[in-house]
């Protein structure tokens, strides 16, 4: 029988088990794909604990997972353009990617350039979007300055990988031990805590054009009443209170969930002019693990499960 991640109740690492669970069937329009790689992000780590039971509650068994790259391995009726042995990046709205076997709608699902590594391609799909979404948010643009908080994380390193594609300058808020990274992608490197608005001041001359917030934690704030940004050229992917009080936008993964704009991300990673950082690659039987080192939240790029 296929393994996938499943949790009965809501908790820490230790609710999560991979257990054997009944081969998934495709449905009309639907495909099954055999998971190579399947990314891990903060907000399962949220609803598994329950923090999202008011937005996102979760039902029991429940599985987990939204990101997948993987081999067609099933095509059910109604689906045309898709074959059996095809490559492919995709997502699923089921939970359901941390497993060995999901079953996805064909038009979730966007091919695997060859050369993109498995890993990169199953983690593409949440942080991808996320990134996606925020950059056009904010309308980053040539002559533009723009700064991202969480700037080495899932989301920011893509995030400020393709605001340096519009042109614009760069500011990556990070610590440390991120900032050669940052600096090789031709992003202005800060660090966070005591002092960060100085420090943003000090590279940019004063002047910064656009925020995109991954870590919230008063960042929207900082953007709007220390450095000046209008609120419309702010997006918080995270801190939606914020958003709310200030008027700042808060489009993350919803806005750009879609198999062509997975495609278009597959293109530039293909083309060498975006990376995904792979912070580290588990076994599914790991998943625990996985999360542990997730919740530390100081992983550069993406954690990816292999099943
Ligand atoms: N709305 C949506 O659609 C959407 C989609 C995806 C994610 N999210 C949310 O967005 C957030 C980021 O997701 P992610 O996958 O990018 O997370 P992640 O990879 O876990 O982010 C880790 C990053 O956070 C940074 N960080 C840690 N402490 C910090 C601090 N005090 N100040 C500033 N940065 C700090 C770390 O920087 P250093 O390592 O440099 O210290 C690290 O680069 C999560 O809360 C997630 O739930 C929302």
């Amino acid at each position: 029988m296929p393994r996938a991640v499943r949790f009965d109740r809501y908790g820490d690492i230790d609710v999560l088990n991979v257990v054997d669970v009944e081969r998934p069937v495709p449905a009309p329009g639907e495909v099954l794909i055999r998971v190579k790689a399947a990314g891990i992000n903060p907000g399962e780590a949220s609803i598994r604990k329950g923090l999202m039971h008011e937005r996102w509650p979760a039902t029991f068994p429940s599985g987990e997972g939204s990101d997948f790259a993987g081999v067609v391995e099933e095509v059910g009726t109604d689906v045309a353009g898709v074959q059996v042995g095809d490559e492919v990046i995709g997502f699923t709205d089921e939970r359901a990617s941390h497993a060995e076997l999901v079953v996805a709608p064909a038009d979730q699902l966007a091919p695997k350039p060859a050369e993109v590594s498995w890993e990169a391609a199953g983690a593409l799909f949440i942080a991808g979007t996320t990134a996606y979404a925020a950059v056009r948010a904010v309308g980053a643009s040539a002559g533009d300055t723009v700064a991202v908080s969480g700037a080495a994380g899932g989301v920011g390193s893509l995030a400020v990988q393709l605001a340096v594609l519009t042109g614009a300058t760069v500011i990556g808020l990070a610590s440390e031990s991120n900032h050669q990274w940052l600096l090789a992608r031709g992003v202005i490197p800060v660090a966070y805590g005591d002092g960060v608005v100085d420090r943003i001041r000090e590279v940019t001359d004063g002047r910064v054009d656009a925020f995109i917030d991954t870590f919230g934690g008063g960042y929207v704030q900082l953007a709007v009443d220390e450095l000046g940004v209008a609120p419309d050229r702010i997006d918080t992917i995270i801190d939606w209170d914020a958003a709310q009080r200030y008027g700042a936008k808060a489009e993350g993964t919803a806005a750009a969930a879609s198999a062509d704009v997975l495609a278009e991300l597959a293109r530039l990673i293909d083309e060498g002019r975006l990376e995904v950082p792979i912070a580290k690659v588990y076994p599914l039987e790991d998943v625990r693990d996985a999360y542990g080192e997730l919740e530390r939240r100081h992983t550069r790029g993406k954690i990816v499960l292999r099943p």
